[in-house]
């Protein structure tokens, strides 16, 4: 019997909050209100800028990640940020191919590389895919799967259970309404399909979620009914109320 994996909310503050007290107060605050959440990872992605001040306030309950990393180890790339300077942060997760940053050119290859680098760190990729839009001949399933061949490139069948695969939609990201609970059922099945096609059947998946307008009351339904293992929340992790909101209707299900 498959191992049941624990489900995982994870928040990307993006380029918000503009202090350390309001960094440090937000996530004591999801600490603190989340306590009860029993059956689910938190996570929190703040600008690089809060990693010293808030290193001191994460703990095993709600984690730190970052929103991306370098694809080089070292040496001379001016404003860069390496996986190895991290560590010292307890940084545990890393976002990487945010669409946003796709839109700014990071190619599939380099996001490969972060991947890789990631790994080597012992820090738990977030590696996001997603189409622009969707088309009648299911085009965009081609495009999902060859970002998945090349994000993954590097990533051996051993690992790849220590990834974590986020799919967001370009079009929910920002917008009103987040994609139905059967699509993203659709869309976990077939990135599952695509995993075992290039690792095997019996390999030990790595954990699914849904990003894109997610929030308090959504949240449970696509989990729930679209069989995913947790959420990449953009927005709605900027506010206590709201990000803990997401994770005590997550951590209800079953
Ligand atoms: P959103 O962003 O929750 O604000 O739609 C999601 C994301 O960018 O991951």
């Amino acid at each position: 019997m498959a191992l049941k994996k624990k489900k995982i909310v994870i928040g990307n503050w993006k380029m918000n909050i503009f202090t350390s007290k309001e960094a440090v107060k937000l996530v004591e605050g999801i600490k603190k209100e989340s306590i009860k959440a029993k059956n689910t990872d938190i996570v929190v992605c703040p600008p690089f800028v809060y990693l010293a001040d808030l290193k001191s306030v994460v703990s095993k309950k709600v984690a730190l990640g970052v929103q991306n990393i370098f694809e080089e180890t070292a040496g001379s790339y001016t404003g860069e940020v390496s996986a190895q300077h991290l560590t010292q942060f307890k940084v545990s997760y890393v976002i990487i191919g945010h669409s946003e940053r796709r839109a700014r050119g990071e190619s599939d290859t380099s996001i490969s590389k972060k991947i890789v680098r990631a790994l080597e760190n012992k820090i738990t990729p977030v590696f996001c895919i997603g189409e622009a839009s969707r088309d009648e001949q299911g085009e965009y399933l081609s495009f999902i799967k060859s970002q998945l061949v090349v994000g993954l490139s590097g990533v051996s069948k051993m690992q790849i259970s220590d990834v974590v695969v986020a799919y967001e939609p370009i079009w929910a990201i920002g917008a009103t309404e987040a994609m139905n609970s059967h699509q993203v059922h659709e869309m976990s099945l077939y990135i599952q399909k695509c995993i075992k096609e290039m690792y095997g059947t019996m390999v030990m998946m790595p954990r699914i979620l849904y990003g894109g307008a997610v929030n308090a009351d959504n949240a449970r339904e696509i989990v729930d009914r679209g069989y995913v293992d947790g959420l990449l929340v953009g927005r709605e992790s900027l506010k206590v109320e709201n990000f803990v909101g997401i994770i005590k209707n997550v951590d209800l299900i079953k």
